[in-house]
Order: C-alpha cells, then structure tokens, then sequence
C-alpha cells in the first residue's frame, strides 16, 4: 500500500471533501492500492447502516419516452423499441407481489410518458399508499414542473430519484438534444428537495467526452446539493443509440467513484445498480464492497423487462420477481451482509 494514496484516503474520509487532484491521483494510482479505498468506504457504511442492504422493487412502467438522449435505448427516435405501459392493475399486482416478497419501497421508473399525467402519477401513488401503507413509493419519471412534482409529494410518494447525469454544461450538451439542458435538470433537484422529497441524484461513469473535471464537477455539485442517495453505475452502450460505438464505462472507475461517494457522503444510501451487475457477473457483490447500501432487483413482469432496455445486455431481463429476490438475498449473504427489513430511509430524512 502506497503512502499517499492511505494519505489521500484518510484525508478524504476526515474532511469530507476532494480535491480534483487527488480525485485525478486516485483514478491514477488505483491499482493495487484499492483495497484500502474499499476497506474505509465499507468501514463508513457500517457506521449508520451496518452490514444491511436495503431492497428497492422496481417497477418500469412504461418505455415510452418524449425526450430523445444519445445515450439511452428508450429514446424517442429508437423505432425499433416495442413500447409498453403497464397499465394500474398491473402496476398494483406488481407492489402486491414485491410485498409479498418483502420489499419496503417500490421505485416507479419510466420514460417521459405524456400518457401518465399528474394526475394519472398522483392518482397511482394513492392507491399504492392506500394497499401499502408500511411502504416507501419512489418515483423515477424525469423531469416536470415544481407544481407537478408538489402533486406527487402531496399524493404521498416520498423519494424521487433524477440522475443530473453530468454537472457539466458542455458535457451535459454532449449527451442530450438541445431541447433538454443541465440547467433545468439541476433546478428539479433542488425543487425536488426544497418540497421535500428524499432526493437521489446521479451519473454515469464513462460516457463518451467524460473527464476527471467533469466527475470533479458532480462531486462539487452533490456537495450542494446534499442529496439522500446517489446512483452511479458504468456507461454501456445500446445497439440502436447514437452512442452504439462508444466504449462502455470502467467497472473499476465506478467502483471507486462509488467508494469516493461514500467516503463524502457517509449516510447516503448508494445503490449498487443493475448496470454495475450487467458489466460484470459480480459487479453488485463488489459495489457493496466498495460502500453501496442498496439494490434494486426489477419488479416488472417479465415481458416488460425485455422491452426496458436502456442499455445492451441488461440482466434479469428473463427471471420473476421471486427469481431475483431469492438470487439478491444469496449473494447478499454470500459477501456477509444481510437484507434489511425496513424502509431504509436516509437517516436524516423527516419522514
Ligand atoms: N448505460 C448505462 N446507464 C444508462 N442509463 C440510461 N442509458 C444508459 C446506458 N446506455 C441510466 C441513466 C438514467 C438511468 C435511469 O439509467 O443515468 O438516468
Ligand atoms: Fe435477477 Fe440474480 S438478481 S437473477
């Protein structure tokens, strides 16, 4: 174990900041020194979480998607996508299954759908709250007004997760049709939490034009704004995409970007997402080594997954809900951790 880099990693871990330079100097120096990285981001979780993972179901209700981002599978301009919605009956089979399961929180994850109005959204989040009261609803729909998103909070849903996807103007213009700017997606989350939604924000790693500043950047920007969970996981390319020659995104950077996170942001909930699992069969196992708390196995019926294909080689895709569930609990137990049975809220939020 090299010495500044244990300097670096002790440094980060007492002050709770980063300096592009040593952000620059860990992406670097990492190879063989990683472990200690890992072992403190690990050693942090533990602090507030334990060995715990808390479980998400997600639910992706419909791949129908208005806006039109280089990088994702479900962009308008992709004819070859099928599209789907699930209807409400199906949407409230799925909570009912993932209950039975002994999930505590339901994320409900789709495209910019016009078809799911307000009212259509707030209408779904009361009758999930009405059947499941015990339960979290997370909402993962994009981006809408503040007055659209004061309707879901008051409708009961309590999490809201929006990826900034960079922090980064020019990179953000790089990834997304001018009709959409960094700028307003930034200004969702900060309306997001001022309503008073426990807020997730989050990146990619690896997409193409991404550099250590632009990673400098979102860690500055979610130093702002405090979020209460944070997704990363690697660029991958889709076939159908502008993006389909792009390389896909380092497991190895994630996963110490992931690290880093937890370092920062030691109550934060970090999912070790589906992404991470997809570029490498044991990706979730090494997320939660490298300070994650949380996963999100997939709640959709399985003709559904096929279709929510953001990305090539997506996992699960082919497996039930009760399939994953099992699976998840084993591999969680596997590394000696165990899934959590409560909400898993973020220790601060006021609930
Ligand atoms: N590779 C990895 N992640 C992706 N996402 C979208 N497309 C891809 C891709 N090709 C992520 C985005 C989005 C989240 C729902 O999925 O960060 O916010
Ligand atoms: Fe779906 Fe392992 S989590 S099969």
């Amino acid at each position: 174990m090299e010495k500044e880099f244990k300097r670096i990693v002790d440094d980060i871990r007492r002050s709770k900041r980063i300096t592009k330079t040593d952000l620059t100097y860990i992406f670097e120096n990492a190879e063989g020194n990683e472990d200690y990285l890992f072992e403190a981001a690990r050693n942090t979780a533990e602090i507030f979480y334990g060995k715990q993972i808390y479980i998400r179901g997600l639910i992706e209700f419909t791949n129908y998607c208005k806006n039109d981002c280089y990088y994702c599978g479900i962009r308008r301009s992709n004819a070859k996508t099928e599209r789907y919605r699930l209807t409400e009956d199906d949407i409230l089979s799925c909570c009912d299954i993932g209950k039975e399961l002994g999930f505590k929180t339901f994320v409900l994850q789709g495209g910019e759908d016009p078809y799911f109005t307000d009212d259509r959204i707030a209408d779904l989040v009361r009758k999930i709250k009405e059947r499941h009261p015990s339960c979290a609803v997370t909402l993962s729909i994009g981006e809408k007004s503040y007055e659209s998103y004061q309707k879901f909070y008051n409708a009961g849903a309590d999490r809201y997760l929006l990826r900034h996807e960079t922090a980064n103007e020019d990179h953000y213009k790089k990834l997304h049709p001018s009709a959409m700017s960094g700028k307003n997606r930034k200004n969702c989350l900060l309306n997001l939490k001022e309503i008073g939604f426990q807020v997730g924000c989050g990146i990619m790693v690896g997409t193409p034009h991404q550099t250590t500043q632009h990673i400098y950047e979102d860690i500055v920007f979610m130093q702002e704004l405090q979020p209460h969970m944070i997704g990363i996981g690697p660029f991958i390319p889709h076939k159908d995409t502008p993006f389909c020659n792009e390389p896909r995104g380092s497991v190895r950077q994630t996963l110490l970007l992931l690290a880093i996170l937890r370092l920062l942001f030691p109550k934060a909930l970090l999912p070790a997402t589906t992404a991470l699992g997809t570029a490498d069969a044991l990706g979730r196992e090494k997320g939660i080594l490298a300070g994650a708390n949380v996963l999100m196995p997939n709640l959709s019926p399985v003709d559904a997954r096929k279709k929510y294909l953001l990305y090539d080689g997506k996992i699960c895709t082919g497996e039930e809900a009760a399939e994953c569930n099992m699976c998840l609990r084993r591999r969680v137990e596997r590394i000696g951790y165990s899934v959590a049975d409560s909400r898993g809220d973020h220790p601060d939020a006021v609930i």
